[in-house]
């Protein structure tokens, strides 16, 4: 039987509620399958597909039309989860008119139910427009991957009063722009459970404490698949890589040394047919 699918007022039931809300990344349908069939809440189609499944050095060269392959990917696997595309870099800011018809890419070819952009209080005009447009807005504050240079680097965000204060400020802008979720990436416990507390929508932590009204990983980080390198907020469930390593190499050494395949994996015929040939 179908799963119920996930909705913007059950997602806000969730915090009213008091019940944590559960989000992973997934970028095809594989991975997309499993996460739905464990009943997640939320799906992200992450632009950090950029580099676990595409091999950049970062989120910035991710573009639409592989975000739009990717989600269609992703909601072509799933029932019930609620589906969030990434709108990259430069997908957004460039002016509102863009964004909210590359926002609509998402909603209209390929089945998300909502989009997320990076920024804080300078995006909430772009916010508004795009949820004026009728598409769910999810917000993303603290460190936006998508800017890091402009952070100087992958870098904890609000860690001191003023950054703290203005961190706090973008997520009141942001939800009074009309996002319906904000997550928050590498900001201090402190402060976003003060951010939590301080809104009326959801949020979800990516490195930003257990006070998150949800939290969020990156499906490689949790399942041990992506190698280069993990972020301290990362909590890695099981690791995959070697274990996947290692059937590889055991199908490698099967066939150069003829043990695979056995008759079990080959298709007979009769001795009948196999004469006439
Ligand atoms: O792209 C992504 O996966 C994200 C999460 C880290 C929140 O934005």
């Amino acid at each position: 039987m179908d799963k119920k699918k996930m909705t913007l007022a059950e997602l806000q039931g969730k915090k009213d509620r008091g019940e944590k809300i559960t989000m992973i990344t997934a970028y095809d349908y594989p991975s997309a399958r499993l996460v739905d069939e464990v009943g997640m809440d939320m799906i992200l189609v992450g632009d950090s597909l950029g580099m676990v499944v595409l091999g950049y050095d970062s989120t910035v060269p991710v573009t639409m039309e592989e975000m739009i392959h990717h989600c269609k990917a992703v909601s072509r696997a799933v029932t019930a989860g609620f589906i969030v595309g990434d709108m990259p870099f430069l997908s957004y800011q460039a002016s509102v008119d863009r964004a909210i018809e590359n926002a609509g890419r998402f909603i209209k070819e390929a089945a998300c139910d909502a989009v997320k952009l990076e920024g804080g209080s300078d995006m909430a005009p772009v916010v508004e427009a795009i949820v004026k447009a009728g598409i769910p807005v999810c917000a993303h504050i603290g460190l936006t991957p998508q800017t890091a240079t402009m952070l100087s680097g992958f870098k904890v965000q609000g860690k001191n009063a003023e950054s703290a204060r203005a961190q706090v400020k973008s997520a009141k802008d942001l939800e009074e722009a009309g996002a319906f979720m904000i997550v928050m990436e590498c900001i201090p416990d402190l402060v976003a459970a003060r951010i939590t507390d301080g809104l009326r929508i959801p949020t979800i932590g990516i490195g930003a404490g257990n006070h998150c009204d949800g939290q969020v990983l990156v499906y490689h980080d949790l399942v041990g698949l992506f190698e280069r390198f993990t972020p301290k907020f990362v909590k890695q469930y099981v690791n995959l890589s070697p274990l996947i390593k290692e059937a590889l190499l055991q199908y490698k050494i099967e066939v150069e040394k003829s043990i695979f395949p056995t008759k079990e994996h080959a298709f007979s015929m009769t001795p009948e047919e196999a004469a006439k040939i």
